[in-house]
């Protein structure tokens, strides 16, 4: 053995030996989630314990570290892979996915580009997620990325460069200040991570445009269009418009089509948060609710999302690719590879130089579903929100507060028509959360305290829809005694 190896790193055998038990312990662990409880608190001992070690000063052996694993982690789950697992939008993890993620870090390649599996296997796996929505793709017309935040940064990054370059200036050479300012629309509903992308990229929480929406959450057009009329009047630059395809808080998709009109009206890019939702065109029926879809300048869909890839996996999708590489492409003496071919490296289209091989995971999940599965698991799961819709509204107990597009059922609890109802809905998914029989959380809608139940399991059944009304109750009454 090498002198300059820890004692317990072993070759050959003894980690194959480590390496079954560690198999084995996945494949036990996940076998049993659906009996333990969804969630539980982590306990004092266990959470010093995870918290507070010190770190050994000799190595550990593999076997030991396994069994600490098994003992004091994996009791400890977040609580999404289980059936009863409505919070957020947290998928279980596919099985395809979790059993490839030990061979990809086995070859631990950099993806920011070069001839090896990894860049190529991502060409496919981009391209695949365009197909399955319908987004048109060119060859390099996208990127994997830890999840649609860092997704979305590309997006807006590379509509903010093409936005000067098309006024005759350059962002990233003079940055923004002198120029008016440039302006993005979103409504209410779009998510916290546009926000955050709009302020990263230096355009002001400011200068992003709350647009209003209709009575069904979605987008209210005649209102963008108003709103960018003014904004031209005032000076100001309108450069971007984001549109969801399916909102974190009640699944809507917006009008993409109205929106992509007016985007090309005044020349604003379209960006489509597809990040949940954009997989919900393959369910029965749903596609004529995505028709625009197809016109957005990027899409942000979230493979580990609805497809249930581990975390963290998401994917930038862009129209022309060009526009991204003109966002990000800077390469030193270091990283010139003359045998990068026309597209160069995943690297020059986003912020990420070490980019990890979320391809491997990526393209095990699609593989195992197929499309068919994946069609499958979407019309399941867009059924049992709609399933609970129609119980909410069978229930003299509960109100629907939202009609259900993709695989989110926004409700809350009315047991009567008196005060405290806000405060009792805002209490009870912790109080839900607590008993351990099912997961699930609360947003504002419409201004109001709001239960949302985020369906992504492929195991969950009608039956667990009972239980999770009769859990809302059991819980509603804890807090009201
Ligand atoms: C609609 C929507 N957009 C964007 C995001 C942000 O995605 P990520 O957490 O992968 O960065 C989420 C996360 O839940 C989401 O639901």
């Amino acid at each position: 053995m090498n002198d300059l190896r820890p004692a317990t790193v072993n070759d050959g055998e003894d980690l194959r030996a480590a390496g079954a038990k560690a198999a084995a312990i996945v494949a036990g662990h996940l076998a049993g989630v659906a009996d333990r409880p969804v969630w539980q608190p982590v306990p004092a001992a266990d959470r010093a314990w995870l918290s507070d070690q010190e770190l050994p000063e000799t190595g550990r052996p593999l076997e030991e570290l396994l069994e600490d694993a098994r003992a004091h982690v994996l009791p400890h789950p977040m609580g999404n892979g289980h059936p009863r697992f409505f919070g957020w939008v947290n998928s279980p993890p596919n099985p395809a996915g979790v059993l490839v993620e030990p061979l990809a870090a086995a070859l631990n390649p950099s993806c920011a580009g070069g001839d090896h599996a990894g860049p190529h296997l991502e060409r496919a796996v981009v391209r695949w997620l365009a197909e399955l929505v319908g987004f048109p793709h060119r060859p390099g017309g996208g990127l994997l990325t830890s999840g649609a935040s860092m997704a979305t940064v590309i997006c807006l990054a590379a509509a903010r460069q093409r936005a000067a370059l098309a006024d005759g200036w350059d962002a990233r050479e003079e940055g923004l200040s002198g120029r008016p300012p440039m302006v993005m629309y979103v409504t209410e509903e779009g998510h916290s991570c546009l926000h955050k992308a709009a302020q990263l990229l230096g355009l002001g929480a400011r200068h992003v445009r709350t647009v209003p929406v209709d009575a069904a959450h979605r987008m209210d057009v005649s209102a963008l269009r108003a709103m960018v009329a003014e904004d031209l009047q005032a000076g100001l630059r309108p450069f971007c418009v984001a549109g969801s395809a399916g909102t974190v808080n009640s699944g809507a998709v917006d009008p993409l089509g109205e929106i992509a009109d007016v985007a090309a009206e005044h020349g604003l890019w379209f960006h489509v948060d597809g990040a949940y939702g954009a997989l919900g065109i393959l369910a029965d029926g749903a596609s004529p609710h995505y028709a625009g879809l197809e016109r957005a300048d990027s899409l942000a869909l979230d493979p580990h999302k609805w497809l249930g890839v581990p975390v963290g996996c998401g994917c930038a999708l862009l129209r022309d690719p060009a526009a991204a590489r003109a966002a990000f492409s800077l390469v030193p003496s270091y990283l010139i590879d003359d045998n990068a071919g026309e597209l160069g490296w995943f690297a020059e289209y986003g912020p990420e130089q070490t980019r990890p091989f979320r391809a491997l995971k990526t393209w095990a999940t699609l593989s195992h579903l197929g499309r068919s599965g994946i069609v499958s698991l979407v019309n399941h799961t867009a059924g049992l929100a709609r399933t609970l819709a129609a119980m909410v509204e069978e229930a003299a107990d509960f109100e629907l507060l939202a009609p259900v597009t993709t695989s989110i059922t926004a409700f809350r609890y009315r047991p009567h028509d008196g005060d405290g109802l806000e405060a009792l809905n805002r209490a009870i998914p912790g109080a839900v959360q607590a008993r351990g029989n099912a997961f699930l959380t609360g947003t504002r809608l419409g201004g109001g305290e709001t239960l949302r139940a985020c369906f992504l399991h492929p195991d969950t059944t009608e039956r667990d829809l009972a239980v999770l009304l009769d859990e809302i109750r059991l819980a509603a009454k804890s807090l009201q005694t």
